[in-house]
C-alpha cells in the first residue's frame, strides 16, 4: 500500500502544490487529503485541480472534538505535512502521530519563530535586524510554536537592496525544492504497516 500524505494548510498553497505534483505519479506515496480551517483558502482549489479530497474544519471541530483525528486515523495516514497552517497543534494529535507531524518554516529556526511569527511578518523582521542571511526550516512538530528537532535547513545571501519580495521568493524557492524531497526521505523511513 501506497503512503499516505495529509497537508494542513491555511492559506495559497503554493508547498502543498509542489508536493502534490511530486507525488502525482509517485510509486510509493500519495497525498490523501487536504486540510484547511479556512474556507477561503486558494489551497482548496489546488487541491481540486490534483483531485485530492479535502476537509475544512472549524475551530472547535479542531481543539474540541475527536474528528480531526478519526479521519486521519481512519485514511491510513503516515505523514502529516503543515504547510502554511498557523494553528497550534493540540495535544492529542501530537500524541496519535508522535513524530509524524513536520512543519515549514521560513527562516533559519530557532531565529524568527514563535507564535506570531509568520509570512512576511517574519522577513520582515530578518530585513529589520539586518541580517546578511535567511533560510528555511523543515521540522518536527511539538505542544510549541516553531521549536520541535530540526531536520532540514538551507540558506541563502540576503544580498544589499535585497527587498520583501525578493527575500520571499529566494525563499519560496528553497521551500518549493526542498519541502516534497524532505517528505519522501521521511516517508521511506516509516515502515510499512
Ligand atoms: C511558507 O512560506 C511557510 O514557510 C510559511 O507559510 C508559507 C506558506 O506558503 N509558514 C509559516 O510561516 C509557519 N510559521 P504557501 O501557502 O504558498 O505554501
Amino acid at each position: 500500500m501506497k503512503k499516505r500524505i495529509a497537508i494542513f494548510a491555511s492559506g495559497s498553497g503554493s508547498n502543498a502544490q509542489k508536493i502534490m505534483e511530486h507525488f502525482k505519479k509517485h510509486p510509493d506515496a500519495e497525498v490523501a487529503i487536504v486540510l484547511t480551517n479556512n474556507p477561503e483558502a486558494y489551497v482548496l482549489q489546488r487541491a481540486d485541480n490534483f483531485e485530492v479530497p479535502s476537509h475544512i474544519f472549524t475551530r472547535q471541530e479542531f481543539y474540541s472534538s475527536k474528528n480531526i483525528i478519526q479521519l486521519l486515523t481512519n485514511l491510513q495516514i503516515d505523514l502529516i505535512v503543515l504547510a502554511g497552517f498557523l494553528w497550534l497543534i493540540p495535544n492529542n494529535l501530537l500524541k496519535a502521530f508522535p513524530n509524524k507531524i513536520i512543519n515549514l518554516h521560513p527562516a533559519l529556526l530557532p531565529k524568527y519563530g514563535g507564535k506570531g511569527m509568520y509570512g512576511d511578518r517574519v522577513h520582515n523582521a530578518i530585513i529589520e535586524a539586518g541580517d546578511g542571511e535567511s533560510g528555511i526550516t523543515i521540522h518536527f512538530v511539538n505542544e510549541e510554536f516553531d521549536e520541535g528537532e530540526i531536520i532540514h535547513q538551507s540558506r541563502f545571501h540576503i544580498d544589499k537592496g535585497d527587498d520583501l519580495e525578493i527575500i520571499k521568493f529566494k525563499g519560496q524557492q528553497l521551500e518549493h525544492l526542498h519541502y516534497p524531497k524532505i517528505i519522501e526521505f521521511l516517508l521511506k523511513k516509516i515502515k510499512n504497516n
